[in-house]
């Protein structure tokens, strides 16, 4: 029985069945779900029915592999989404950083809304909040202490636009997302030495045939 787990026990017998909690964890991506590029919009489909269904709220966030998600709502129903997170195969390592008893929710959004801790998935709206995020990246949530925690709840909850990007860049794997924007900005590079190369080869071919 890990310590983490000793410490969640004692925290949850202090507080009431009905109380308002706040959980947050971190975790990571299995390798095999790096290469699933549905797997974005199949959390955020289930989540916008269930949350919504049993009343809770909070923000998912995204990057270097790893996920942080805050999840929000009445006791009972907290701990039920966090044991089916918990156990679900698509990632690994989930550790819970932050659970306590609030007065007031910090997300109202029941649908989950994504942020992504990458500086290439940024949108020009997040770009602009980069300052404020500087101190969090790169994303290594699961070393995190409890204050550097809600440090970062407390400044993406500071956010006003959605800080994701649009819902067409999601649609690629976290594997293809880092590919598609290490290769994106050298393209025309990679262009000019493929001709190049080709004619290296044509004139080799031609001097010796
Ligand atoms: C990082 C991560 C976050 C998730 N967040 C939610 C969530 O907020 N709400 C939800 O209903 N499912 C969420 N899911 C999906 C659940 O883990 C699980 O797949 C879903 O509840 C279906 O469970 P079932 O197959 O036992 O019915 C998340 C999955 C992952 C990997």
């Amino acid at each position: 029985m890990s310590l983490q787990y000793i410490n969640m026990v004692k925290i949850l017998e202090e507080i009431e069945e009905s109380a308002l909690i706040q959980l947050v964890y971190t975790s990571s991506l299995t390798v095999i779900s790096r290469f699933n590029n549905s797997l974005f919009n199949e959390v955020k489909s289930h989540a916008r029915v269930y949350n919504a269904q049993h009343g809770i709220t909070g923000i998912l966030c995204y990057g270097n592999g790893h996920f942080l998600q805050c999840i929000e709502g009445e006791k009972a129903n907290v701990l039920a989404l966090h044991q089916r997170i918990s156990s679900d195969k698509r990632h690994k390592n989930v550790k819970v950083l932050l659970l306590r008893e609030i007065d007031q929710r910090n997300f109202v959004d029941w649908r989950m809304r994504l942020l992504f801790l990458e500086r290439w998935l940024w949108s020009p709206a997040t770009k602009e909040q980069a300052t404020q995020l500087s101190s969090f990246l790169p994303f290594v949530p699961h070393a995190w202490e409890p204050e550097h925690t809600e440090k970062f709840l407390q400044t993406i909850k500071t956010f006003e636009t959605a800080p994701h990007i649009k819902a067409a860049g999601i649609t690629y794997s976290a594997f293809a997302n880092m590919f598609r924007h290490i290769i994106g900005p050298h393209q025309a590079f990679l262009v000019v030495q493929g001709i190049l190369s080709l004619l290296i080869l044509v004139a080799i071919l031609l001097l010796f045939l």
